[in-house]
């Protein structure tokens, strides 16, 4: 699947490039603390050096080869920082075209509608370039946050699937924001398969 990138007003999302190695380890490792229960602390630079980014970005050159997996890294044009991700982990193609819809702004750069802008390409991204026809995003119950983002980028809830993600230490509930192309205005296209 070829992957290009795309830009917004404000970002650029991509593939990670071996040349992203400052700006990837600047973004893991200097965020603020956690600031709720879905955010991350910044990770160990000691782990999370060059050796391990490139182990990374092989595997996720390996997964979205294999059509299985892809992650798109978010970029401020302004400045060059990573400031986020979206992801796509694709569960069934066939006659289905549907995958899981991930997205997270690091946690300086909060607040500043990127996240908003960032999720919207990821739909077009998704639909267009990955050819599919439905992106869910399952969200914890009380991620109000990622709810309101979902919302206005367009997603419909769907409802409740129960006990349907390991997290926590537990078998919990998510809430199913979907999108297809109609939701943005594409045209659905049969799959191709
Ligand atoms: C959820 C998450 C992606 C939101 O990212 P974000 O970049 O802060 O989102 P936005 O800036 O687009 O929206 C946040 C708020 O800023 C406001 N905002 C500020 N400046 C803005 C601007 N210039 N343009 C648009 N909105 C702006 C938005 O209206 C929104 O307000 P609201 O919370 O009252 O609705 C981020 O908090 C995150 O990554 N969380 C941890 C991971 C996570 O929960 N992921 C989702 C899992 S399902």
């Amino acid at each position: 699947m070829k992957r290009l990138e795309v830009r917004t007003r404000r970002l650029i999302l991509r593939p990670l490039m071996p040349s992203d190695y400052t700006a990837w380890s600047d973004a893991y490792t200097k965020g603020l603390p956690q600031q709720n229960k879905w955010d991350r602390d910044p990770y160990d630079p000691k782990k999370w050096n060059r050796k391990w980014f490139n182990t990374m970005r092989r595997e996720h050159e390996r997964l979205a080869q294999a059509d299985d997996y892809y992650r798109y890294y978010v970029f401020e044009k302004r400045s060059g920082a990573l400031i986020g991700q979206i992801d796509f982990n694709i569960f069934v193609r066939d006659t289905h075209q549907f995958a899981n819809f991930g997205y997270q702004i690091f946690n300086r750069h909060w607040g500043h509608g990127y996240g908003r802008e960032a999720a919207k390409a990821g739909l077009k991204i998704g639909f267009r370039q990955l050819k599919l026809n439905r992106l869910e995003a399952a969200i914890n119950l009380d991620n109000r946050k990622s709810v309101r983002l979902a919302k206005l980028i367009g997603m419909r809830r769907e409802g409740i699937k129960k006990r349907y993600w390991f997290e926590f230490g537990q078998w919990t509930d998510h809430l199913i924001y979907v999108a297809n192309p109609e939701d943005i205005g594409l045209k659905a296209r049969a799959p191709q398969c």
